[in-house]
């Protein structure tokens, strides 16, 4: 693991390289600490966020307060890893004007690093214009849950020829509009190949199989934090919903029991 700060071109090198790039989510300050020390090369502030922590059945409802409040909690933790703010619905979808000015204050407000915008083509023009005015974009495609009303749900996308060689001009299209990186959805492993082999930037995917650049995933899911639903993409490195039931429940039955606090926990 390097120590370096990690930066939109070392990025680009970690892809020349063939070295992988690992990223998660995190919205607040414990997080971004723990996932920073980990040596996590991405930090997304995900929009996410509205599920996870704000319990919402999608993403839609994140506004951008909502969305630069967290990123400032995770911006005082993360040193080392890229920061990333995702633009909520409708914060870059009206104009290429509202999407600056929204992409604009995660930069000055939160000193984020980059921003991540939704969509293929028709968000070129906006992708350019903020990589202009000197803001990092990440795409996204494949499954974007902005879209979730559109799309009909959280399905398989890019399964068929026809919409994989869409998904591949969009991508070619976000690249030549200076997109840093992309991330790929929950699309089949052959079509997140197919076009991690096409674009000089790295692919991140996200149930987009082995073939890309780097993964993310949600690291409340990563943390068995998060028990609603377990996407078949996730992987559990911990199960943290019942450590944390357990710990409380012991809490709970020491205070009934006037068993905490003891001497020790106490000022005599
Ligand atoms: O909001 C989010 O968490 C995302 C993913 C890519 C993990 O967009």
């Amino acid at each position: 693991m390097t120590a370096k700060k990690i930066t939109v071109p070392l990025l680009k090198e970690m892809k020349a390289r063939k070295e992988r790039i690992a990223a998660l989510t995190a919205y607040d300050y414990v997080f971004g600490t723990l996932l920073d020390e980990a040596g996590i090369e991405i930090i997304l502030v995900g929009d996410s966020c509205a599920m996870v922590v704000s319990g919402h059945e999608n993403t839609l409802s994140l506004t951008m307060d909502e969305a630069v409040y967290h990123c400032r909690a995770v911006r005082r933790a993360v040193s080392r890893a890229l920061l990333v703010a995702d633009m909520p619905f409708l914060s870059f979808q009206i104009s290429v004007e509202e999407a600056l000015r929204n992409a604009g204050r995660f930069f000055k407000e939160a000193d984020v690093d980059a921003v991540k915008i939704e969509g293929g083509a028709l968000m070129a023009e906006t992708v350019r214009r903020c990589v202009e005015a000197g803001m990092p974009v990440m795409g996204h495609l494949g499954l974007r849950p902005q879209s979730v009303k559109q799309l009909g749900g959280f399905a398989l996308q890019a399964n068929s020829q026809e919409d994989a060689h869409h998904l591949l001009d969009d991508a070619l299209e976000l690249e030549r509009a200076g997109a840093f990186s992309l991330v790929l959805e929950k699309i089949p492993a052959e079509v997140a190949r197919q076009v991690t082999n096409k674009l000089a930037i790295p692919t991140i995917g996200i149930g987009a199989g082995p073939h890309c650049d780097g993964q993310i995933l949600v690291t409340h899911d990563v943390l068995g934090m998060f028990e609603k639903f377990q996407p078949k993409f996730v992987r559990r490195y911990a199960e943290m919903a019942g450590d944390i039931k357990t710990a409380c429940k012991k809490y709970i039955d020491d205070v009934k029991a006037n068993a905490f606090p003891n001497k020790d926990e106490s000022y005599l």
